[in-house]
């Protein structure tokens, strides 16, 4: 027997599909005591499946930077509800203290994909729920690969080779709170990507869409380019595509971010409280390139 067939023996993971046909749900993971060969096994899990979901962990914020510094290096979010002890993580929360929300507050409502405004893509999101409301506050992901395979021909011909224009400053502007000097807003540089991109989980193609940082299409008139962008996000957010995760408290869920697009859904604020951290892990073969500027602030 090869060591590797020995540590896979040793796993205890056990892995179901999620109902919407794409993505995992770990079963039989203990999180914070997890052995290597698990975690190996978590690792391997993460890489190949654009969603991830594991339930009834009961993790401190500490454990949720061990956790996710395992499928990268986690971005900085100093800028976006930094978490007091652990500012490698975000909270995102409607909770107050001494009248001041505690973290990123109504955040991600459209339809949009973290991390677009890199120079060189890749981006793994990863949430964990400490306090969850029993309705509402979902997290709604849509599979873009599946999506783009779905296409009809024409439209896939249409948008083969089409690049998008993207902007920081765009992002910045909607979350003015984060007071950005103007001069560094005026130095953040609009980037291009492909509106069809090869999936990191499996090389399919897939599309890659968002609202939020999304000015243009090279070569298209700005209302045309919109338009297009509305209808393959509509296209993408059928049933057929879409993973809703009901939250529930120590649930953890991942995501990557090149095959998917996503959205918080709405909740009744006055009624419940919602208190999840966020990490954002760049993959470790895109750490090189990745410059502090691209560090700074939203990634959506
Ligand atoms: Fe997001």
């Amino acid at each position: 027997m090869t060591l590797l067939a020995e540590a896979s023996k040793a796993t205890n993971i056990k892995t179901r599909a999620l109902p919407a046909g794409f993505g995992l749900e770990i079963v039989g993971m203990d999180v914070p005591n997890a052995g290597e060969a698990d975690l190996a096994e978590f690792d391997r899990i993460c890489r190949e499946n654009a969603v991830v979901v594991i339930r009834s962990q009961k993790l401190h914020a500490g454990q949720v930077v061990e956790l996710a510094g395992r499928l990268g290096r986690i971005s900085s979010q100093h800028r976006t509800g930094p978490h007091p002890q652990y500012p490698q993580i975000s909270i995102l929360s409607n909770k107050k203290v001494d009248g001041k929300y505690i973290g990123a507050h109504e955040v991600g409502r459209n339809w949009h994909t973290d991390g677009t405004t890199y120079e060189k893509l890749g981006l793994i999101t990863l949430l964990y729920g400490v306090e969850c409301p029993p309705e509402g506050a979902d997290t709604v992901i849509a599979d873009t690969a599946g999506a783009y395979e779905a296409l009809p021909p024409a439209m896939k011909e249409k948008i083969e080779g089409l690049q998008a224009i993207h902007s920081r400053a765009k992002l910045f502007k909607k979350y003015s709170q984060l007071g950005v000097a103007p001069e560094d807003m005026a130095a953040m540089k609009e980037v291009l990507h492909p509106l069809v991109i090869a999936s990191p989980v499996d090389g399919r193609k897939a599309l890659f869409l968002t609202k939020g940082s999304f000015m243009g299409i090279v070569g298209m008139p700005e209302n045309e380019a919109q338009a297009l962008m509305d209808e393959l996000i509509a296209f993408s957010i059928q049933d057929r595509f879409v993973y809703t995760h009901k939250w529930k408290a120590d649930d953890i869920l991942i995501w990557n971010d090149l095959s998917t697009v996503h959205k918080a859904s709405a909740y009744d604020e006055a009624k419940y409280d919602r208190l999840v951290y966020r990490a954002w892990m760049r993959p470790f073969d895109l750490v090189s390139v990745t410059s502090a500027a691209e560090e700074i602030g939203p990634a959506h």
